[in-house]
């Protein structure tokens, strides 16, 4: 089998060196040069733990190949994935839908045959009839269907994510004359292999996929929002949000997982698409407000985090030196898109601190959107060194594994505000130090 995955990007390469490995043929057409050097260079441009292995041996394999002929990757496809970037429009919270067009015509031009055009980008309801309609009116005569096929991988696991799913989402044309029948045999082909391992392939109508992918984004992002409010109200009471996630989690209607407070939640997926799904809803007449709100709630915690900084040493870091362990909006990436580091790092800049960073993978990307006077240090330690507080921002296991005392020992004041939990507050404690972390106050046992 061969298909085609229009976009090398973060979803369209993962996905295509994932359906290699799956025994199809996967011709990648990626239109930015450099990009494209890179990846027929064997270099991966993102990092991303496991893919530069998949890919090469892949590439080896012959089963993965680079370029920019969208006709020659078309040719002979069972099935054209679009990946392109759907970038937020200046302002207005829309998705940029210029480049899924642009490939929808382009893959009109290329088709030899019947094929199935799938999206693999998000995009908002509606845009699967929009690309049928654009390769209708380009090229008439075009033998082929619609699906919707959203991604749900995330950053820093998304091999896995994608190998072993919770589900496999395929939105059909339901109004078809075959209801799409025809486009379903295709899918089901292209995901054979996990229905080895029982992963339910859900078919619906294009619709509601498209709007699955935004449904689920939001809640998980709103479960996050709710479980930094219940947070900051146990600092408040005098409560463990811990043990609070854990008694819900164990329920489960409920879920255990995201229920993890920290400074706001960020990335490529979350913040673009609780804001897109906030305004299809406003366009639909229908507006969903628990996602309004989650919205300026995540936008207000990442800008008030750098208060509760300040206020942690003092209310003044004027001429002081501050340490900041983690950029990335999460571990094992470096990606900074919507990273609280962003906000928190100018207000801090702005109140006079001189800011020591470290981050594991971070620093290259980070460097453009940072204050340019911030410090890159070679490692934790180092950022710490003369500190007269240490924040840790995103929760990499490196720094998990830092002994309180070693931090002590190189820093100059003993102040540390720890925004994802990482330290146990005992121990920080008992090396002497004041030490401030998110819905766990010190009068309680911690967990
Ligand atoms: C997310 C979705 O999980 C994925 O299904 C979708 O396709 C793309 O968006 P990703 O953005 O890569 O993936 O990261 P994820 O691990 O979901 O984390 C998103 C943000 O939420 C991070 O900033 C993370 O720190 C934050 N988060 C997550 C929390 O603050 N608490 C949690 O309990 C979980």
């Amino acid at each position: 089998m061969r298909i085609a995955m229009i976009g090398g990007g973060y979803v369209g390469l993962v996905s295509a060196a994932c359906f290699a490995e799956f025994g199809i043929e996967v011709a990648v057409v990626e239109n930015s040069p450099e990009r494209l050097s890179a990846l027929q260079d064997g270099r991966i441009p993102i990092y991303e733990p496991g893919l530069d292995t998949l890919v090469a041996s892949n590439m080896q394999a012959g089963r993965l190949s680079f370029g920019d002929d969208i006709a020659a990757a078309v040719r002979g496809a069972e099935a054209v994935f679009i990946a392109v970037g759907t970038p937020p429009r200046n302002g207005d919270g829309a998705a940029d839908m210029q480049y899924v067009h642009a490939a929808a015509k382009q893959i009109a031009q290329a088709l030899t045959g019947y094929a199935v055009i799938v999206t693999k980008s998000t995009v908002p309801t509606g845009t699967s009839r929009r690309i049928a309609g654009i390769i209708r009116e380009t090229r008439p005569d075009a033998d082929f269907d619609v699906a919707s096929n959203p991604e749900f991988l995330r950053e820093g696991s998304a091999i896995g994510d994608f190998m072993r799913p919770d589900r496999v989402i395929i939105g059909l044309d339901l109004d078809a004359p075959d209801r799409g029948a025809r486009a379903e045999s295709i899918m089901r082909r292209v995901y054979r292999p996990l229905s080895l391992i029982e992963a339910p392939l859900l078919f619906t109508g294009l619709e509601t996929a498209e709007l699955t992918k935004y449904a689920s984004n939001s809640f998980l992002a709103m479960k996050i929002s709710f479980i930094n409010e219940m947070a900051d109200l146990c600092d408040k009471l005098g409560a463990n949000v811990h043990d609070l996630a854990r008694g819900m989690g164990l329920d489960n209607r409920i879920g255990k997982k995201f229920l993890h407070p920290g400074p706001g939640y960020g990335g490529s997926c979350f913040p673009k698409d609780t804001l897109a799904l906030s305004r299809i809803g406003q366009e639909a007449g229908s507006p969903c407000r628990l996602v309004e709100t989650t919205v300026q709630l995540n936008d207000a915690r990442k800008i008030g985090m750098a208060g509760r900084i300040i206020a942690a040493c003092n209310g003044d870091i004027a001429g002081k030196t501050i340490a900041v362990l983690g950029l990335t909006f999460k571990p094992e990436t470096d990606d900074m898109r919507e990273s609280p580091s962003i906000p928190i790092l100018h207000r801090l800049s702005e109140a006079g601190a001189t800011l020591r960073v470290f981050d594991p993978v971070g620093h290259d990307t980070a460097r453009p959107m940072l204050p340019p006077e911030t410090i890159y240090c070679t490692d934790a330690l180092d950022a710490a060194t003369g500190a007269d507080a240490l924040v840790v921002l995103t929760e990499w296991n490196i720094f998990r594994a830092m002994s309180p005392t070693a931090i002590k020992k190189v820093m100059a004041g003993k102040i540390v505000v720890d925004l994802r939990n990482i330290f146990d507050p005992q121990a920080m404690k008992e090396a002497g130090m004041t030490y401030q972390s998110i819905g766990r106050p010190e009068k309680i046992r911690h967990t």
